[in-house]
């Protein structure tokens, strides 16, 4: 290998090692949601899941947790009715009990949920 072929290489594998670092930096850093401390407990929201699906966030006394807001029937979205506790779906009445797992508690769905995983880290709500 000429000396010009060996800067090509040696630039090209810097390059890539570079870029690969950065791609597992991005990768591994988990996604902001909420500040901890604007999202009390008894608070819910929707989000964009790190995915870009819609999610359903909840804060109780025993901590975070978080649904997909795409109902496991047919793949409408769900929405939260906060007066009835439920996360109800708008095309066959599904509904599913945030509170206990998102398992279906009317209508077709014959499966929760799937669950998000979130957590608190400092003052931040992250998904993992
Ligand atoms: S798509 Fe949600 S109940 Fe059918």
């Amino acid at each position: 290998m000429n000396r010009r072929g060996f800067l090509r290489t040696t630039a090209l594998a810097a390059g890539a090692m570079i870029f690969g670092r950065t791609q597992s930096a991005v990768a591994a850093s988990p996604k902001r949601i909420v500040k901890a401390s604007k999202f009390p407990v008894g608070s819910s929201r929707k989000f964009v899941a790190a995915n870009g699906a819609p999610a359903f966030l909840f804060r109780t006394k025993s901590g975070v947790f978080a649904y997909s807001a795409i109902c496991t029937h047919q793949g409408c979205t769900v929405d939260y009715l906060k007066a009835g506790k439920k996360l109800v779906c708008p095309c066959h009445s599904g509904s599913f009990d945030p509170f206990n797992s998102g398992k279906p508690v009317a209508g077709p769905a014959d499966r929760p949920l799937d669950k998000i995983s979130v957590s608190i880290s400092k003052d931040w709500i992250v998904q993992a």
